[in-house]
């Protein structure tokens, strides 16, 4: 038995949902990931960020936040994103996925009840498995079936999860739940994977993006590795949440502390946002204008998904667009959507001529 799992790969293979990992192809012009802002390759950010570190004498993190890991890089980025983002405290985190488990495993307790979006991402529902809380998934984005699971939960201590913009289908959570996780009283976490950076007035994301302002329940939970091209995560939330999840939080007391490199390149990225947000938002805006005439679709941030429907079929697409056009658009399969998708990311590194190019190629080979 030396491949105990030859059985599982090869259902995947027959299935199309078969996946390899391919190191980047450099050449290929990238509307696939999620560096929405286009900066991954700034030098003068990176040459900042190691300004930064230079001031001080480690450049490691070294232990656990809660051992002797907690470093003035950290606090400085968590006290800026507070001060943009209306909250009152926050924790920055290893990753998205990492905050996801250990913010869900650590809210949700016995008795509670957690509400969370079907389409949540990966890491919630991974986290939604390890709770000990009984856990709902309501219909995506359907705010009346939210309703009747709050008014069922009446009288318990209620979480409720959603993201801000979904990370696949691209669109956003309506403004009518997040106002009735505030009517019920509800924790509500935002996953503010997608829509941190890339909407609201400032750029902040949902709650910039419909004005409203945090309360003691919310939870805005952040990555680093989309709009801020760096990597790591944040929680924002009030001090009384926040003093709970530093001391209950697996991700937060039992990890080394997040690296201080990729802190301080985030740290940069926000104060980037701030300094920059009136362009980037006619730059987002201009894109989206091409994708709505062009394509037909409405974007609410820069993910643009092209149903395509079979596995393999995506595969072929996007392979077809690479040799075609020189140009690498996301090809998502099952599991990770019900009908898989052709995920075209329309960054803002990419110019509007050709992403004009690629949405008009797009209306030729998608049959919708
Ligand atoms: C909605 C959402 N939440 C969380 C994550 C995980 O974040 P990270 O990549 O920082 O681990 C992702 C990543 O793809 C995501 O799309």
């Amino acid at each position: 038995m030396n491949k105990p799992y030859t059985r599982e790969l090869n259902a995947l293979k027959r299935s199309g949902r078969y996946r390899e990992r391919r190191i980047r192809d450099e050449s290929l012009f990238d509307a696939a990931s999620n560096d929405y802002l286009g900066l991954a390759e700034n030098k003068e950010l990176h040459l900042k960020a190691c300004e930064t570190l230079n001031r001080y004498p480690d450049h490691a993190p070294k232990a656990s936040m809660l051992v002797n890991g907690y470093h003035p890089i950290h606090a400085a980025f968590e006290a800026a994103l507070c001060d943009a983002n209306g909250f009152e405290a926050g924790i920055v985190m290893g990753s998205g996925f990492n905050a996801n488990i250990g913010l869900i495993e650590a809210l949700v307790r016995k008795g509670d009840v957690l509400l969370m979006d079907e389409e949540y991402h990966a890491s919630g529902v991974a986290g939604a498995r390890m709770c000990e809380g009984e856990v709902i998934f309501f219909p995506h984005n359907d705010p009346s079936a939210l309703k009747t699971e709050l008014e069922r939960a009446q009288g318990k201590r209620v979480i409720v999860a959603v993201e801000g913009i979904y990370s696949m289908g691209g669109d956003l959570v309506p403004q009518e739940i997040i106002e009735l996780a505030i009517e019920h009283e509800a924790i509500l976490i935002l996953d503010e994977a997608h829509s941190s950076g890339v909407i609201g007035e400032h750029l902040m994301g949902i709650l910039d993006y419909y004005a409203i302002v945090p309360t003691p329940l919310m939870i805005k939970m952040g990555t680093l590795g989309k709009a801020y091209w760096s990597f790591g995560a944040y929680v924002l939330s009030s001090t009384h949440i926040s003093e709970y999840l530093i001391n209950r939080a697996k991700n937060v007391i039992y990890a080394t502390a997040p690296s201080l490199y990729d802190t301080a390149l985030a740290h940069h990225a926000l104060i980037y946002i701030q300094t920059h947000a009136i362009v980037l938002r006619e730059e987002i805006a201009a894109r989206q204008k091409i994708v709505k005439e062009i394509l037909g679709i409405t974007c609410a941030g820069l993910i643009v998904p092209i149903e395509i429907g079979d596995n393999r079929e995506v595969m072929r697409l996007q392979e077809q667009l690479k040799n075609e056009m020189g140009v690498h658009v996301g090809a998502i399969r099952q599991p990770t959507v019900k009908k898989a998708i052709l995920r075209l990311i329309a960054r803002l590194e990419i110019d509007e001529v050709r992403l004009a190019q690629v949405c008009e190629r797009l209306t030729q080979i998608w049959v919708k």
